[in-house]
């Protein structure tokens, strides 16, 4: 028989793929480096999404020239969020030391799930540093996700499998005596109905309480709504506080959230995927504090702790409820005592997803270069430019602040006189849309009590005062060429 040589995907010449490598860490330094000097973002030209919708390849090429296709239709057309001025949505800034170690953590590439190698305990390190961070207790259990979205699915899978003697994990929904209910406010992040959609419980299992002035749960709405529902027969079982809402980084009465459920014996989970970390910055620590009471908690480190993408995290107060949740022992799987198959308990059993990444050394990396103090300080930063923007906005006659200042989203909009309400909803849409695209700062909008608004949430390491200065003079300037077009 005629034997095929064998072979492999590395490189032919080890020594030029040396070269590209250290190529491309040097765009990147002078990427981050000139970043400031460049435009938020760029529209896509209609060639770039021709070649980017080309059919798949059937041989191949150069490396080489696989990286220069790269910086030509690809590394121009940025999102932004790495540029000092860009506040879209609410998105973190990544650092260098954070993208190298990605970089490590996927040349090592270990599946970070099962067996008895490094990622396993940089991964358990990494779960205990964030019990430390919110203050959890050492017993907690917890787990890395892609993000918050995977993390309050994760926590509320655990606590809809804890509701009473009723076994859900293993007799499914039919098991459960009345509907499941979970409460949450009108502002809570569309991934927690998401999530009881995909639990089962349907979007008819999630009660939305109405909000007060400043978009927090109204507690007195929340009582009332569970007393109804008891009395109607219907099975009450999680309050989801969030930590800071998407729109306006609203924080909800945490203490009374807490309270409410000890006294009806539901769990209390808290949505901080947003805003959780801000605990560090002293002046909002107390409005958090009722955090570290919750039975479960989720909060993202690629947001407000820069980490680059993805990382979020799950804990859980009860560690055996989080693994009676999870924990399956296929034969292939088996856990031993010694060898490779040793070591730690499988991740697997804390969770939906078997492969995983090394996503925990650019987490690692980050907090050991710099440290929970300077992370303290870069989160009070980011909340202190929030307020600073909303001073600004509060001084000129023609800006007006939307949303009461809460953590590091400010909500704003140019007022013009005699401009009704639609005629405000086009200018402000016609000035974020100049700003993103001059390529000036990547602002969001939203729509507060039925106003368009526009929304600058900061979780950006890079933004300095001056981004504030020069983004209301520009929202000034945009607005006033857009009127007098009129
Ligand atoms: C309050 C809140 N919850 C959940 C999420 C979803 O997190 P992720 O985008 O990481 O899935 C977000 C995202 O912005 C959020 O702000």
């Amino acid at each position: 028989m005629e034997t095929i040589p064998d072979q492999n995907l590395d490189p032919k010449d080890w020594e030029s793929m040396r070269q590209l490598g250290h190529q491309m860490v040097d765009d990147l330094i002078d990427y981050w480096k000139g970043i400031r000097e460049e435009k938020t973002w760029k529209p896509i030209p209609e060639e770039v999404k021709t070649f980017l919708d080309s059919p798949l390849p059937e041989q191949g090429k150069d490396a080489q020239e696989v990286y220069e296709e790269f910086k030509q239709y690809i590394f121009p057309y940025n999102k932004g969020n790495v540029h000092p001025r860009f506040f879209a949505w609410i998105q973190g800034t990544g650092t260098p030391l954070g993208s190298f170690a990605d970089l490590l953590a996927s040349g090592m590439n270990p599946n970070t799930a099962i067996g008895e190698h490094a990622a396993m305990y940089v991964d358990r390190q990494v779960v205990n540093w964030c019990k430390e961070l919110m203050n959890f207790p050492s017993e907690a259990s917890g787990i890395l996700v892609s993000g918050g979205s995977m993390a309050n699915i994760t926590a509320l899978t655990v606590a809809r499998n804890s509701v009473g003697e009723e076994k859900i994990r293993q007799k499914g929904l039919k098991a459960a005596s009345a509907q499941l209910l979970i409460y949450c406010s009108v502002e809570t992040h569309s991934c927690v109905l998401k999530a009881a959609e995909i639990l089962g419980l349907g979007s008819e299992g999630v009660r939305k309480i109405q909000v007060n002035d400043r978009f927090q749960l109204d507690s007195t709405a929340l009582r009332t709504q569970i007393k109804l529902d008891l009395q109607t027969g219907l099975l009450p079982f999680c309050i989801v506080g969030t930590a800071g809402t998407v729109n306006t980084g609203a924080i909800d009465p945490m203490e009374e959230l807490l309270e409410i459920s000890k006294e009806y014996g539901l769990w209390f989970h808290v949505d901080g995927a947003y805003g959780a970390l801000a605990k560090l910055d002293p002046i909002y620590a107390d409005a958090l504090r009722a955090i570290e009471a919750a039975d479960s908690l989720a909060f993202d480190l690629h947001k407000w702790l820069y980490v680059p993408y993805e990382v979020g995290c799950t804990l859980i107060r009860d560690a055996k409820k989080h693994r009676d949740s999870f924990a399956i022992a296929p034969n292939y799987l088996l856990q031993e005592q010694r060898g490779l198959s040793g070591g730690l308990d499988s991740i697997n059993n804390f969770g939906f997803e078997l492969s995983r990444g090394f996503k925990a050394l650019k987490v690692w990396m980050s907090l050991k270069e710099h440290g929970r103090a300077k992370y303290a300080a870069m989160i009070a930063q980011n909340n202190r430019h929030a307020a600073y923007l909303a001073e600004l906005v509060v001084q000129h006659p023609n800006l007006e602040l939307m949303a009461p200042l809460s953590m590091s989203i400010t909500c704003f909009r140019m007022v013009y006189p005699g401009m009704a309400e639609e005629e405000l909803r086009e200018l402000n849409r016609e000035i974020l849309l100049r700003l993103q695209e001059e390529g000036i700062a990547s602002p969001s909008s939203t729509s507060l009590n039925g106003k368009y608004t526009l929304r600058v949430a900061n979780t950006n390491q890079r933004t300095r005062r001056e981004d504030m200065e020069l983004l209301v003079r520009e929202v000034l300037r945009l607005g006033k060429q857009i009127i007098s077009t009129l």
